[in-house]
């Protein structure tokens, strides 16, 4: 439907029209002083030049020829500004139609798309950490948003599957079970089903791989002659699983299980979900033809050895190098893998747009990716691709967040600390059953996390502040989830009342009411732009006015001691759009309320 200020907008064309004015600057826009006016409109302003004209004498004659049945309280004010309040039963009657309309009457995408969006990333059989959890939470918040608005929409991890990591958990194996049949060359049988370790054994082993391929001598710097030949032998390892030797492959399958069942059950904690779980493995096949078509149009090229594209352009402020597709020893890189991956989302699903999640400081690489796919025809021309990088989570201290003893911080233990916070606020609150509190702690934690971190500018670093996170005041999740837990409870109150089912909106009487049906109006505009922007900051400051502007009505009005009938109704509906429309923005973010809290 349309939004209140394309309606607002329309009566003042219509007014400028009659005073013989141009109307292309007859627009109305949310007045910046509140304590004033509702609304505003500064055409006269811009069209005093051309009419040569003082403009408040053009707002006084728009003023004077205003019929409309929306504008109310029209003000010219000095220097020619044009103030108005829409009129209340107007207003009663768009929200009452927004309630009655399919998902509150956003527009959605007319233009339904195709979209791929690439977040997650982990690494598998590293652990998830900390700073894979951007994200996956910014990634399914865009996700939702994108589905939303009517596309349809793919959600891949994008697994980082095939690198040096697969070759160093292989020898460390290799070291500590030397007998197990994988690293028998003549052993032909059927390799076991079970894995030869556990996710915990798996978790250890990668990093004491890794840490013994980075031993120096007693100087600092130099490599131990034994962590050379660790990394020698790693990738060794590497290149032998790459190309297909049987027992490396079947280890490899016992990593990914392992590490996927592991992965999901993280996911699934932090309600992210994936539509596909490919990898970057899943390519290693298309990588050859791929690199032979670039060679053949001669876009790809040998420079020092290596295989690379140009992809810089004249415009470019910053210097962008080549795109190396293979190195000097034939190997393929990270952007290698990134293309082959572009192709076949390409001949799987034929995207309109692929939009990646990843860490800010891998935007080079995008771009030398996107550039080349787009040079050498990987993708279909005129498909958008899309880098949303993303900034650091640092601890209090500002720099990168780390746990207390300055290691790396794994995703189910910062979890786990914000739940067992907010489990300490809610039963130090009230008597409450410990089941009950540590359900109601995990969906508000998550919250806690989810908006801690969607309502900064993703680009933006921010301080991971457990305090301030999980507190029920201010701007968080806590603060929202407990708005809407209270309009659940009065709901909730009221039919136990005996209060009606069918409720119907009276224009607002107070002055707080109004602000909040105004409030609600504004979904329109604010879901385009975070839409547009993908940008689920947007929703989350929505939403804090909106938790703000209820708190105020709710304190300054007794709903369920309201005497008059009607207007209690007007309240309960009232609030059930407030309901509604926060819990329809919370889905968007990835998270849920509780029913008490
Ligand atoms: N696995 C990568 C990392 O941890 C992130 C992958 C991002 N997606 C992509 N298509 N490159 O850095």
């Amino acid at each position: 439907m349309k939004n209140i200020l394309e309606i607002l907008s329309e009566e003042l064309v219509k007014a400028f029209e009659k005073a013989g004015y141009d109307t292309e600057f007859a627009k109305a826009s949310v007045s910046n002083r509140p304590d004033l006016c509702q609304f505003q409109c500064n055409g006269a302003m811009a069209l005093a030049k051309k009419y040569k004209k003082a403009p408040i004498m053009i707002a006084n004659e728009v003023k004077d020829a205003i019929v409309s049945e929306y504008i109310c309280d029209l003000e010219a004010v000095a220097p020619g500004f044009l103030n108005f309040n829409i009129n209340g039963e107007k207003l009663a009657e768009y929200l009452a139609d927004m309630a009655a309309a399919e998902d509150y009457g956003i527009n959605k995408e007319k233009n339904k798309k195709k979209i791929v969006i690439d977040y997650g990333g982990p690494n598998v059989a590293k652990p998830l950490h900390v700073g894979h959890l951007r994200s996956a939470i910014i990634g399914e918040s865009v996700k939702r948003i994108c589905r939303f608005m009517n596309n349809e929409v793919i959600g891949d991890i994008h697994l980082g599957d095939w690198g040096l990591q697969m070759g160093l958990i292989i020898t460390e194996l290799k070291l500590r079970q030397p007998d197990l049949p994988y690293f028998d060359d003549n052993f032909t049988g059927e390799y076991p089903e079970e894995a030869p370790f556990t996710i915990s054994e798996l978790e250890e082993i990668y990093p004491t791989a890794s840490k013994k391929t980075k031993e120096t001598e007693a100087d600092g710097k130099t490599l131990t002659q034994a962590a050379v030949e660790y990394k020698a032998a790693a990738m060794e390892a590497t290149f032998k699983l790459q190309n297909g030797d049987r027992g490396y492959r079947a280890i490899w399958n016992h990593i990914m299980s392992v590490s996927v069942a592991d992965l999901k059950k993280n996911y699934k904690t932090l309600n992210v979900d994936f539509d596909w779980w490919k990898g970057e493995s899943d390519v290693q096949d298309d990588i050859a033809p791929m690199v032979e078509e670039m060679k053949k149009a001669g876009f790809a090229y040998e420079s020092e050895g290596a295989l690379v594209v140009d992809v810089a352009r004249e415009t470019d402020t910053k210097e962008v190098p080549p795109c190396m597709i293979l190195k000097s020893d034939g190997a393929a890189l990270y952007t290698t893998t990134d293309l082959a991956t572009l192709k076949q989302r390409r001949s799987i699903f034929d995207p309109d747009r692929v939009i990646y999640v990843v860490d800010k400081r891998q935007e080079m690489h995008f771009t030398q990716v996107f550039r080349c796919a787009e040079k050498t025809g990987v993708v279909k021309d005129g498909m958008e691709l899309d880098f949303i990088g993303f900034g650091t989570m640092n601890g209090k201290d500002g720099k990168p967040f780390k746990t207390r003893d300055g290691g790396v911080m794994r995703l189910e233990h910062l979890l786990k600390d914000i739940q067992e916070e907010m489990f300490k606020k809610i039963t130090g609150n009230h008597d409450i059953d410990p089941d009950e509190a540590k359900e109601i702690s995990e969906i508000v934690g998550l919250a806690a996390v989810k908006y801690g971190d969607l309502s900064n500018q993703a680009t933006k670093d921010y301080i991971f502040d457990i305090d301030k996170f999980t507190s029920f005041e201010g701007n968080t999740g806590p603060y929202i989830l407990y708005t809407i837990v209270r309009i659940k409870s009065i709901l909730n109150k009221f039919k136990e009342m005996g209060g009606a089912d069918n409720t119907k909106l009276l224009p607002a009487a107070t002055a707080t009411e109004k602000a909040l049906s105004l409030e609600l109006t504004k979904l329109h505009t604010m879901m385009s732009q975070a839409y547009t922007e993908l940008a689920p900051h947007k929703i989350c400051a929505y939403i804090y006015d909106v938790a703000n502007v209820f708190n105020s009505f709710y304190h300054e009005n007794k709903i369920l001691k309201e005497e008059d009938k009607a207007r209690q109704e007007s309240f309960i509906e009232l609030l059930k759009i407030t309901k509604g429309v926060l819990e329809l923005c919370i889905d968007l973010l990835g998270f849920s309320a509780p029913e008490h809290m």
